[in-house]
């Protein structure tokens, strides 16, 4: 039984995961800030898929200072996005704690501080998940910013920076004790990157800590929904944060809930529900960030969108290269005629466990 559900005698009480005063359901899913991908049109389409708690990117701290046109954009958030944290990252507590206020100023729901990016140009300047080699700084400079704001501060972050120094059940502890109000942690090193598998042992360690009392969310390598049973079932975290799987599939959140629900499988989007959503992400794309830009940064989430579609490749070549709305529209009503004309729908193959099905189209 996850520690998350009481059992008081005969009657199994779901205990309600909160964030401060904001409620987020008895197993929420997050989705993960990833940079040039969780921009207002993909979180729209997530939102639809039913995620509970969405970030934006990280946003750097000196480029908010600096008033940085990219930085700044990245502060856009609507009301229908609620909940919704601003992520932001930085090496110096001084212009972190500025950036906060700033961040304030758009009114998001929370604050959440990246402890977690590898990149080298973040992390070798001791942003990111550079600060998992200064742990008294990553303390200090978490107590400022909580101490700083009204807003709840949450915290995202690795196991450690490397293999030897994977501290990040101690660290979570004293993060806690500094007044942060949530944290994920996506389970592996700095150095592993995105390597190898991600290893929940130490967030299942840190979710039995009795000391812990805020939510703990786990975070790495969710694909399924069966994945997301056993992930809940074995550490007991409070909720799962979901970046990759969603990329060209939001639907993803809907489908583990509802295996969390009814113990089956949902089964598959549409391919007119895929395309339908496709075009939406596009249109928003396009409306957010003007045509050009908007229909190129669409061009990574085609592959995602399109896949398990059988014959696809000619489509999906021509999407990322067109560069108008109306050819790229056209090409993906060429698409839908194309499944059309073979009544198949289709989900995608994640690490095995969801299979390609036949259903009606
Ligand atoms: C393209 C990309 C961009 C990312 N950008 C961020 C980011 O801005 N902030 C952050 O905390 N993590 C970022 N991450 C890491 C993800 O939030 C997440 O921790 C990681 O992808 C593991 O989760 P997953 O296996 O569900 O994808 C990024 C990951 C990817 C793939």
């Amino acid at each position: 039984m996850p520690p998350c559900v009481a059992n008081y005698g005969l009657e199994m009480i779901r205990i309600m995961v909160k964030i401060g005063d904001i409620a987020l359901g008895d197993f929420p899913l997050l989705l993960a800030p990833m940079e040039d991908v969780s921009d207002p049109p993909f979180r729209a389409v997530c939102k639809i898929g039913g995620v509970d708690l969405m970030y934006t990117e990280f946003i750097s701290s000196e480029g908010l200072i600096r008033n940085a046109r990219q930085s700044v954009m990245k502060l856009d958030i609507f009301e229908s996005e609620r909940p919704i944290g601003i992520q932001i990252f930085g090496s110096d507590i001084e212009s972190m704690k500025a950036a906060v206020g700033i961040a304030e100023k758009v009114n998001p729901d929370l604050i959440d501080i990246n402890y977690g990016c590898p990149v080298k140009k973040v992390a070798c300047k001791g942003a990111g998940a550079g600060i998992l080699r200064d742990i008294p700084k990553m303390v200090r400079m978490t107590r400022e910013i909580v101490k700083s704001t009204a807003l709840p501060v949450t915290v995202k972050t690795r196991l450690g920076w490397d293999e030897k120094t994977k501290y990040i059940v101690e660290v979570a502890e004293r993060l806690q004790d500094v007044g942060i109000q949530a944290i994920t942690i996506h389970g592996r090193t700095r150095v592993q990157m995105y390597k190898g598998n991600a290893d929940w042992t130490l967030i299942g360690e840190i979710k039995n800590n009795p000391r812990m009392t805020i939510p703990v969310f786990g975070n790495g390598d969710v694909a399924a929904p069966q994945k997301a049973q056993r992930m809940r079932q074995k550490y007991g975290v409070d909720g799962i944060m979901i970046g990759r799987a969603a990329i060209g599939y939001p639907w993803i959140f809907r489908e583990i809930k509802h295996y969390f629900s009814t113990g089956q499988l949902l089964g598959p989007p549409s391919i007119r529900e895929r395309l339908s959503i496709l075009r939406k992400h596009l249109e928003l794309s396009i409306k957010w960030k003007g045509a050009k830009h908007g229909i190129l940064e669409m061009r990574k989430h085609y592959k995602n969108y399109l896949k398990g579609i059988p014959n696809v490749k000619m489509y999906r070549e021509k999407l990322v290269t067109l560069k108008s709305y109306e050819e790229i529209a056209e090409v993906i009503n060429d698409v839908q005629r194309h499944v059309e004309s073979m009544m198949f729908a289709f989900s995608p193959v994640e690490q095995g466990e969801q299979k390609f099905t036949r259903v009606p189209f």
